[in-house]
């Protein structure tokens, strides 16, 4: 285990993660699931195929709490971390602008071949929080299915 671990390791490193997405990738925060959460986005990454869930729950207008559920590579294990770290406690106005590259930057950057990884985090939170808004009646379904602009 510990071998595959430093394997891995090395090889993420050899991929040119900085510290930052190591850090957010051997250590996740904010895995997992929300039973009947207010808001849920699913979303997939065309390019590779992987998949992201973000579950969140909302009080005052705010992300009171956030999990999410990845099935996918390194980048996007950090991208999901970051991501719910980033909107953990900010209102829904305030958290539907966090953008790809807004994730990308905070994590200092990821690895050229690696950007399109960076693209999930956003929209999967874009996605619950558009379905919470559904949910409530504050937009219709043909404008949560409206694509945005990145
Ligand atoms: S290779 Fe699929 S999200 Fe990174």
């Amino acid at each position: 285990m510990f071998g595959i671990l430093f394997e891995g390791d090395r090889w993420m490193a050899q991929i040119g993660y900085n510290e930052t997405v190591m850090d957010h990738f051997m250590n996740p925060r904010n895995v997992g699931v929300i039973e009947n959460p207010d808001g849920y986005g699913k979303v997939g990454n065309p390019v590779c195929g992987d998949l992201m869930e973000i579950f969140i729950n909302v009080k005052d207008d705010r992300i009171d709490d956030i999990k999410f559920r990845t099935f996918g590579c390194g980048s996007a294990i950090a991208v999901s971390s970051m991501v719910t770290e980033m909107a953990k406690g900010k209102t829904l106005d305030e958290a539907i602008k966090i953008t790809r590259n807004d994730v990308a930057e905070k994590l200092g950057g990821l690895p050229p071949q690696k950007m399109h990884c960076s693209n999930l985090g956003a929209d999967a939170l874009h996605a619950a929080i558009k379905d919470y808004w559904v949910k409530i009646g504050k937009i219709s379904l043909q404008e949560a299915a409206e694509e945005e602009e990145v």
